[in-house]
């Protein structure tokens, strides 16, 4: 009997994972209309409509955990949101994020994507902040990582797994003013950094790829993008580790005496626990894992990747799409809106 449940939940997901690839599709199709437009609200804006209404022409039913934010900030994809077309059926876990890296959209810079993740009920987290400060590694350096050990102990030993000098590796790192100590850390010890203005998920997913030239993640980024991150770490055989971080003294007195553990260190597992799984993103400008959404007249380009976790399964899917049949339900706008 359990063996058939097994096949029955395996089979679900088998179907149901290259549908959510329409779901980050239409975002970035809608959100790369606003590239390099300075707009980062209405790139932001276009993807979550789009997001919206593709959702709930997926045979599924979703609860947002990970979203826009608390129901009464966010009209769509809030918190708590049910989503999918068949609210009778079990509902899973929903992580989206329309835009990862709104910024890097509205200025052309590179690796703007849309992220979507589907999971087990119960199996994703919902840290308790803002920020996390976060180390992630690929495959080959799993298991070789500590976020309490210092910089120079977690260089020495990645480089070791990777069979590697610590001046050959390259560490990603948000360019930020609260990493100058960790910067200066990593320079002291030689290994090599590539900063990023923006989009930690790419990231850290950069660092489980091959050819991306990236070893590790470092630093303090979005809460909700370590959950993301470890998802799509779960289906590449990497690994993430994090802590909640507070920007100032007085939120973190605040987040202690509501109870939040502020030494605890966050596993994969912890983020995004179990093996039902399925992440997927598409690429809204060009990117070290995905190239961005080209445009051609009626016709339009995206380029996808969708990952489960149970079978480790990784597919990149190009997609040429006719946007004079490229229509999706508008919540926002109660009606259908071309691409
Ligand atoms: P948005 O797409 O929500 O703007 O997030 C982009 C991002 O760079 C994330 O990738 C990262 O985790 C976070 O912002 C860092 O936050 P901050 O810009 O406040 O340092």
């Amino acid at each position: 009997m359990r063996v058939t449940t097994r096949i029955q939940v395996e089979d679900a997901e088998r179907e149901v994972m290259l549908d959510f690839v329409r779901v980050t599709e239409t975002a970035a199709l809608r959100a790369g209309r606003w590239m390099g437009m300075g707009n980062k609200e209405a790139a932001d804006q276009a993807a979550v409509d789009g997001m919206r209404g593709m959702l709930d022409l997926i045979n599924f039913h979703g609860v947002v955990v990970i979203g826009e934010g608390e129901k009464d900030r966010a009209p769509m994809l809030y918190i708590g949101e049910h989503v999918g077309k068949n609210r009778s059926d079990e509902p899973v876990d929903v992580a989206v994020d329309p835009v990862e890296g709104t910024r890097l959209v509205a200025n052309g810079l590179p690796n703007a994507m849309a992220v979507f993740v589907a999971a087990a009920r119960g199996s994703l987290a919902s840290p308790p902040a803002y920020y996390m400060n976060k180390i992630a590694v690929g495959p080959a350096a799993r298991g070789h990582i500590d976020l309490n050990a210092p910089v120079r102990e977690n260089l020495r030993v990645v480089a070791a797994a990777l069979r590697r000098k610590v001046r050959d590796l390259t560490v990603v790192i948000l360019n930020r003013p609260r990493h100058e100590q960790l910067i200066e850390d990593v320079r002291q010890c030689g290994a090599r950094i590539k900063l990023i203005s923006d989009g930690d998920v790419s990231g850290g997913i950069s660092t489980a790829l091959p050819d991306t030239g990236v070893d590790m993640l470092m630093g303090i980024g979005g809460a909700p993008e370590a959950v993301l991150t470890a998802a799509a770490l779960k289906c590449l055989g990497g690994e993430i580790q994090a802590r909640v971080w507070y920007p100032t003294e007085a939120d973190r007195a605040k987040a202690e005496a509501a109870g939040v553990d502020l030494e605890k260190v966050w596993t994969t597992d912890d983020l995004a626990a179990g093996d039902s799984l399925i992440f997927t993103a598409t690429g809204i400008t060009d990117g070290e894992l995905l190239r961005g959404v080209r445009y051609y007249g009626n016709k339009a380009v995206t380029h996808s990747v969708v990952m489960r976790a149970r079978t480790h399964t990784v597919r990149f899917i190009e997609a040429h799409h006719d946007l004079r049949y490229k229509t999706v339900r508008s919540q926002k706008r109660q009606g259908e809106q071309r691409i």
